[in-house]
């Protein structure tokens, strides 16, 4: 089958839907792959570089007229009917927002599999492009911020003097709040983010920023990956925490989401004018209405106290070569799922839940909305079952015990007495050895006691030694001959087992 690659039709789009590396891959998975002229450039792919990976450089009408045709932007009217009945169209859609547009696809009789339709489950990753996005928006949602910003982001210590670092604020730690977040640290400011998801403190915390919990006793759980629209008592708690991170942040990068709603309004006016003049905010949610008061889509509004409120929708084109590449990629894996033989041919399984998620045009029937797809990203804590109480061990009677040890006592003296001299003092430092043994290992925290079994091999050595010695002694009998082997045997074992956990070990953390 063959795959065509069209040029972008929107004047401010930078990406390309497929890039040399990526058109490799599709030709390797059996594909043709033909590139409209020109298609790479602002993504700095030039034409020759596709050829040179075996693709074919051709007009617009041989790309459209493709089995396969892959995009990033919804297609315009034109496009659509360049498109040959039957043939399948891979890019962006928008679905629930673009009821017309599907039945346009599927009056052509098109097969649509939608990028922004891939459902979000760790097995889906690879292909989800609305991830691959955010990732660079958020990182360049940062580089705006700092572009905009009057100082540094790190703290410095100067002959000129001190710089305090940059406080950051980020607001929603999905995927572009955590990109955010990590870009922030990196830069060596101090960075604060939340979330209407208390689960995700911990990744918020791994990225380099602390969390900062919106004290209410509403606990979100998500079952699709996604936030829920937060009550009442949260926005109202939520409410006071903005409000003091305005005051002390010199930097607020939010990216709140509910999908299918409005972006959620965090940040007032009120909170606005309280922050520092110079003091940036990027509204990534600011082409879904804004997370922020005053911030305007594409624009960079400046406000009266000297706040710049950045609203550009288009952050990931700012990055075209990256995006591009992260675009094909997912393109690629997409590919590779519909591809089972390798074969060049296209297979869809609409029973596969990621195909049927994608797929929201099929043989020319709109085939939006699939069914619902959970996944729990923290399940709900289920009702613990009501353990029975342990019964109380029976306590011994202390008079047994002291028995116990009395008996003992006269024993240990009785094999002393009958026992060759010399036995005491080895017996001695046996007990000793125990004593000592035990406490420094229980000492040990259980997760550092493989490495340090795997190194105990100066005491397999010396038993090794020992049964050699015992060995050659003339005198040695069979038991004690079979008891050497037997020891030198299981010495052995511990020490190039020993070698071989240590390795596995080592290995475990170096790095590729
Ligand atoms: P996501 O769904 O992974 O993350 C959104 C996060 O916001 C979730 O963690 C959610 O729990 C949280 N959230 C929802 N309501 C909240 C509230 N009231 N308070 C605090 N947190 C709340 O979404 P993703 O992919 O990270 O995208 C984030 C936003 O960035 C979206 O609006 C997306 O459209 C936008 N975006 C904008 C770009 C641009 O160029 N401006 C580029 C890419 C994404």
């Amino acid at each position: 089958m063959r795959i065509g690659i069209p040029m972008e039709s929107g004047p401010a789009e930078t990406r390309v839907a497929a890039t040399p590396k990526t058109v490799a891959q599709l030709i390797k998975l059996g594909y043709e792959v033909v590139v409209v002229e020109g298609a790479g450039a602002k993504a700095s792919y030039p034409d020759s570089e596709y050829a040179a990976q075996g693709a074919q450089i051709v007009g617009r009408a041989v790309a459209w007229a493709a089995d396969v045709v892959c995009k990033i932007n919804p297609p315009i009217s034109a496009e659509i009917a360049a498109m040959s009945e039957g043939a399948t169209l891979i890019a962006l859609v928008a679905a629930p927002r673009s009821p017309e547009l599907l039945k346009e696809l599927a009056a052509q009789g098109l097969t649509v599999l939608a990028m922004d339709s891939v459902p979000r489950i760790s097995r889906a990753q690879s292909m989800d492009v609305l991830s691959s996005m955010a990732n660079i928006g958020g990182y360049r949602a940062v580089i705006e911020a700092a572009h905009e910003f009057g100082s540094f982001f790190t703290g410095q210590v100067t002959a000129a003097g001190k710089v305090p670092p940059a406080h950051v604020f980020v607001s929603g730690a999905g995927v572009a709040g955590l990109a955010a977040i990590g870009t922030a640290h990196s830069l060596g400011a101090v960075v604060h983010a939340t979330d209407i998801r208390p689960e995700v403190a911990e990744q918020v915390e791994s990225m380099g920023a602390d969390f900062v919990a919106v004290k209410v006793a509403e606990q979100q759980v998500s079952t699709d990956g996604y936030a829920k629209e937060a009550s009442a008592a949260y926005a109202q708690a939520a409410e006071a925490m903005y409000a003091e991170q305005a005051k002390v942040s010199d930097i607020i990068i939010t990216t709140a989401l509910i999908p299918g709603k409005p972006a959620p309004r965090l940040l007032t006016e009120e909170m606005v004018a309280t922050m520092k003049p110079g003091s940036v905010i990027v509204d990534m949610a600011a082409g879904a209405g804004g997370n922020v008061a005053g911030s305007a889509p594409d624009k960079v509004v400046v406000t009266s106290n000297g706040v710049k409120i950045i609203g550009y929708t288009d952050l990931p084109t700012r990055l075209p070569t990256q995006a591009s590449q992260l675009y094909g990629t997912n393109v690629v894996n997409l590919m590779k799922l519909v591809t089972p033989a390798k074969d060049g041919v296209m297979v869809l399984d609409m029973n596969d839940v990621v195909q049927r998620s994608m797929a929201v045009v099929s043989d020319g029937e709109v085939t939006w909305p699939p069914p619902p797809v959970a996944v729990t990203a923290a399940p709900p804590a289920a009702a613990q079952p009501v353990r029975p109480a342990k019964a109380e061990p029976k306590k011994r009677d202390p008079r047994v015990t002291w028995a116990v040890m009395a008996v003992c006592a006269v024993a240990l003296m009785l094999l002393f007495w009958v026992s060759p001299e010399g036995l005491l003092g080895h017996f001695l430092v046996f007990a000793l050895a125990v004593v000592i043994g035990y406490y420094v290992i229980g000492n040990v925290n259980h997760s550092l006691h493989t490495p340090l079994m795997s190194v105990t091999n100066a005491i397999s050595g010396i038993i090794i030694v020992g049964a050699l010695v015992g060995l050659q002694s003339a005198s040695v009998g069979v038991l004690v001959a079979v008891l050497s082997v037997i020891g030198i045997l299981l010495a052995s074992i511990n020490i190039f087992g020993g070698f071989t956990v240590t390795q596995r070990m080592l290995a475990m953390f170096r790095k590729a």
